[in-house]
């Protein structure tokens, strides 16, 4: 398997944007299909945004310096994500607006994997060798594994909070 750092990132968006497509073909009255959909969203999210934040995100900022404002503008966007999921972390897929927060967050989130893929992400790799995207790519996997899966775990928070002050 590769541990190539964009291929696993890629590999995130791949599996992020069909649990969106599910949750917009699910129909009108599937709310309880559609509060799973969003459960699964939240912990894919609240994963991925994690390894981003605390790995990928810090690393290339180094690496490559003329990446500095896609890096900052993905934080934000990052912390936009991290408000949305919260909200709907503590929302019943039955209330008025769980639908329409769910799209708002599939909208903001769907354009952010965009900029990543087609216009920073190549960038990095023109920039990385293969050698240190792999690298990176092994201590993103790593860091999975104690990454936290819900906005209430304490390391979650932190990353918010980092967005805010960092
Ligand atoms: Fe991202
Ligand atoms: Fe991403």
């Amino acid at each position: 398997m590769s541990t190539d750092a964009i291929v696993l990132l890629k590999n995130d968006h791949k599996e992020i944007r069909k649990v969106f497509r599910e949750f917009e073909k699910a129909g009108e009255n599937a709310t309880v299909k559609k509060g799973q959909l969003v459960d699964k969203m939240i912990e894919l999210l609240t994963v991925h945004t994690y390894i981003e934040n605390e790995i990928m995100y810090p690393e290339v900022r180094k690496l490559v310096p003329d990446l500095e404002d896609d890096i900052l503008e993905s934080y934000e966007e990052h912390h936009v994500a991290d408000v949305l999921v919260t909200e709907l972390f503590a929302l019943s897929p039955d209330a008025e607006r769980f639908d329409a927060k769910t799209t708002v967050l599939i909208e903001s989130v769907t354009h952010h994997i965009e900029e990543e893929e087609e216009e920073w992400f190549p960038k990095v790799r023109a920039a990385l060798g293969r050698k240190q995207l792999g690298e990176l790519g092994e201590r993103m996997l790593a860091a999975k594994e104690k990454a936290p899966r819900s906005p209430a775990q304490p390391s979650a928070l932190k990353k918010t909070v980092d967005a805010l002050i960092k």
